[in-house]
């Protein structure tokens, strides 16, 4: 018996109906919700999905594009749930929503992916030397490690299948040695006499959570280099997040950002149904670009989702999940894993397009009903979990969202800003005035600024306090400023003057960052603090200026003066004698 999910008995049916992608079965057999169909269009089986059953006749929706189905055509239910294929080799790849590799493709078949083509992600030829870890006898579970393989500077873990209950008892084991995917590395017994064999590959249905160990909570902080986040709103692994914004405010370039510079192991991007050119440029660019932690390429710890434009919505919500399993799985090796979807609001108007065609009572804005619920179960799949031998595994997950016209009032912000634990919202005014990242400081938020206080309390005791006291401070230099748009400067008192060119200076030189400096770009947490602590000196120094352009004049200079230094790097003399000058000019200010 080899190790693969029980499939339900064969089922049949023909098409009775048909509106675009969804076609109505007349079937006979048992099925169930979520299985995968196959559409028979001449000598092509197009993948479909089981999406609503009502008595003998099932909804199926499919993942391609349709033309060729006529009244009669038939339809196989394959009793198999919509599943990613796990195993070495998935790093560094480009899937669709089905998970077919595209590069192969493109070998294969152009630039285009034809209809009822699928492959295998993983390479069938390619060998993976093979490290067993257990013995004859040994006695394992869903999950234990059978033996490992290293991808790229990963451990890859070899587990037994994680679609399997009970316990197994290892009967034979491969010697180590060099292996294609395929090969049986382990055979074990099941507690009823019957043998298993396992390879080291194996299926996991992708729509809900696969997990095995306890989730804990969150505990280290996740640094993205970018000052404004790491600081003053800060992302813990295994926590969640999201970055909705409006048209062209900086979404995806925020989300590459990630990408490129979050301290992870893995990093999976989700390109939900957007711009292939953007796509396009991250292929481009990864595999020449450094990983400032490792020294190794980006795209050796990187894999991409996308959607093909030619396919239809179905694969776009699919496309989610599939990233989201993998996500799953590299997390059971325990490893950190950042999954980050742009943009979730296309995955809503699939579930919304999905929903009208079914004929479902709308909810808001037209969405379906559970809406509110799919997204929150999608983000409840982040997490860190404890593994054996004291080892933890983690799925951040960030998700952009694409609120027409920047209005965040509507369902799909609002869902997701109820299960998030931190909200970097870009606004229109950042944008327009080229504060970049053009992350809000006025309106974003995160729930991990004590906890990332707590974790950087060896090294500094009042982080969070003066995390804080600096977010006060800006809120408040930001509201003064906006009474001085309608006062004048002159009508406003100089210490709250003060204030507002604090909460300038801290805009300027610490939450604004240059994404296209080569220092600036990412500034790693070391550095971070040490400019944080200098710039707390500022925010508490009460200076006492005779007049606004004395104050001014004052501020302005220091900003540029440690602006400039931000693009300095931090071993040079330069830089040491920058932060020495801007210690001595506040100190010495009367
Ligand atoms: N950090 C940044 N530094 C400099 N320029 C930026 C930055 N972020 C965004 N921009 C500018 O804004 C443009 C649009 O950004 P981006 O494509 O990320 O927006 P978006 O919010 O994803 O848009 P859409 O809603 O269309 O998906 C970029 O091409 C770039 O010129
Ligand atoms: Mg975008």
């Amino acid at each position: 018996m080899s190790a693969t999910i029980t499939t339900s008995p064969h089922a049949t049916g023909h098409v009775v109906r048909a509106f675009g992608n969804l076609l109505q079965v007349r079937y006979t057999g048992d099925i169930r919700q979520g299985e995968v169909a196959e559409v028979h269009v001449d000598d092509l089986k197009l993948k479909a999905e089981v999406i609503e059953i009502v008595g003998d006749e099932a909804k199926v929706q499919v993942y391609e594009e349709t033309s060729g189905v006529k009244l009669g055509t038939l339809v196989e239910f394959t009793g198999l749930l919509l599943e990613a294929e796990l195993g070495p080799g998935l790093l560094s790849t480009v899937v669709d929503g089905l998970q077919n590799p595209l590069e192969e493709v493109a070998k294969e078949a152009g630039l285009f992916l034809p209809r009822g083509l699928y492959m295998s992600p993983l390479d069938r030829e390619r060998r993976w030397e093979f490290e067993p870890v257990v013995q004859v006898g040994d006695k394992l579970r869903r999950g234990d490690t059978l033996g490992t393989t290293v991808e790229n500077r990963f451990q890859h873990k070899i587990m037994v299948p994680f679609t399997l209950y009970g316990r197994y008892t290892i009967t034979w084991v491969i010697e180590p040695g060099s292996y294609n995917v395929d090969t049986v590395v382990a055979k074990a017994e099941d507690e009823e006499g019957r043998e298993w064999e396992f390879t080291m590959v194996q299926k996991w249905p992708v729509k809900s959570g696969m997990i095995e160990g306890e989730k804990v909570p969150p505990t280290k902080m996740m640094e993205t280099g970018m000052r404004i986040i790491d600081t003053q709103f800060p992302l813990m692994k295994g926590g969640t997040f999201c970055s909705p914004g409006p048209f062209g405010a900086g979404k995806t370039v925020l989300q590459h950002h990630l990408s490129k510079y979050s301290a992870v192991d893995i990093v999976i991007v989700v390109a939900c149904g957007e711009r292939a050119g953007e796509v396009v440029e991250m292929l481009r660019e990864f595999p020449h670009l450094i990983d400032p932690h490792t020294g190794d390429t980006l795209m050796k710890r990187t894999i991409i989702v996308c959607n093909t434009s030619s396919m239809p919505v179905a694969a776009r919500e699919s496309s989610i999940y599939m990233g989201m399993t993998m996500a799953e799985y590299y997390r059971q090796m325990g490893l950190d894993v950042l999954l980050l979807a742009d943009s979730t609001s296309r995955w809503a108007q699939a579930l919304r397009e999905i929903s009208g065609r079914l004929e479902e009572i709308p909810g808001e804005e037209a969405f379906p009903a559970y809406l509110a619920s799919r997204i929150a179960m999608f983000y409840e799949r982040s997490g860190v979990i404890s593994l054996k031998e004291g080892q933890t595994g983690s799925i951040t997950v960030g998700g952009a969202v694409s609120p027409a016209g920047g209005n965040f009032e509507e369902p799909v912000t609002q869902a997701t800003l109820s299960v998030v634990g931190s909200f970097l919202g870009l606004s229109r005014e950042r944008s327009d005035s080229r504060r970049y990242p053009a992350i809000d400081p006025g309106i974003s938020w995160s729930k991990y600024t004590l906890g990332v206080g707590k974790e950087l309390s060896h090294r500094i005791d009042d982080w969070a306090e003066m995390v804080i006291k600096a977010d006060l401070m800006l809120r408040e230099g930001i509201e003064i400023g906006k009474r001085m748009e309608v006062v004048g400067e002159e009508g406003t008192a100089v210490e709250d003057f003060v204030i507002h060119l604090k909460a300038e200076l801290y805009d300027f030189t610490y939450l604004q960052q240059n994404a296209f400096d080569e220092q600036d770009a990412y500034c790693p947490l070391e550095r971070q603090i040490e400019l944080f602590i200098l710039l707390n000196r500022i925010f508490d120094k009460k200076f006492k200026f005779r007049t606004h352009s004395e104050g001014r004049e004052y501020f302005i200079n220091l900003s540029n003066i440690i602006k400039n230094m931000n693009y300095l790097p931090r071993d040079s003399r330069e830089y040491r004698e920058t932060m020495t000058k801007v210690e001595e000019m506040v100190k010495h200010h009367e």
